[in-house]
């Protein structure tokens, strides 16, 4: 079975993954587990407790990616999108940021060529970057959110503090890629060239991250923010 089109809740959550296997890496931010046998994804979201409407927005918007027919107009569960953003900070910052440092110290190999070591300190300043991003996030957006949703006191912040400053973070991580491809002094080796898919998917990965905070998040918080003025 091979489909393009939107997903429903009616699809089997086997057949999602089995046509796009990108989206393990949204299944895993959700908490859900592998074994869901021939259960719909609207089974599988109410065993683990997560909205289905706004899993199907995340997993649509990842799927079509080349379109701009997102739902932005939909109520979505705010506290689902948070419980999302917030693993897959963790899942970045705690696993594949460390891992492709590995990889890439591993590829590039012992030798000191001031190319690998400007690699090496290029990464090491992206990931600085990311970290400072993702705090700034958990420390001030994600709290302030929570706020709101509570109506607690949310006087001196407002979501479009944060939609004013908030950058791409991928970008870096692509001249990353072009210093490699261009530059790199290493001879062509399996580790290199695993390395680099790695970097290619995180660079794709945080993108898609970027998008559920500037075209999911940000709308449905400045709605939330209209309708409790
Ligand atoms: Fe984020
Ligand atoms: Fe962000």
């Amino acid at each position: 079975m091979y489909k393009i089109g939107k997903y429903t809740e009616s699809d089997s959550m086997s057949d999602l993954i089995n046509c796009n296997y990108s989206i393990l890496l949204v299944i895993s931010r959700f908490g859900i587990s592998l074994g869901f046998g021939d259960k719909t994804i609207e089974e599988v979201c109410k065993q683990n407790d997560i909205d289905t409407k706004t899993f199907l927005i995340i997993v649509n918007m990842l799927i079509n990616e080349e379109s701009d027919d997102i739902s932005i107009n939909s109520t979505v569960s705010i506290q689902t999108i948070l419980n999302y953003l917030q693993n897959s900070h963790k899942y970045f910052l705690q696993f594949k940021l460390p891992n492709i440092r590995r990889m890439l110290k591993a590829a590039l190999g012992d030798r000191d060529s001031n190319v690998s070591i400007v690699i090496m300190k290029f990464y090491d300043e992206y990931v600085m970057g990311v970290t400072k991003h993702m705090q700034y996030e958990e420390k001030y957006v994600f709290p302030y959110i929570k706020d709101l949703i509570s109506g607690n006191d949310t006087e001196g912040y407002n979501i479009e503090v944060f939609s004013k400053q908030h950058d791409n973070v991928e970008s870096k991580l692509s001249e990353l890629k072009n210093i490699i491809i261009k530059y790199c002094p290493v001879e062509m080796n399996n580790e290199l060239i695993s390395v680099l898919f790695d970097i290619f998917a995180c660079a794709k990965d945080l993108s898609y991250h970027n998008d559920i905070e500037d075209k999911l998040l940000v709308p449905a918080i400045e709605r939330l923010e209209c309708n409790n003025k």
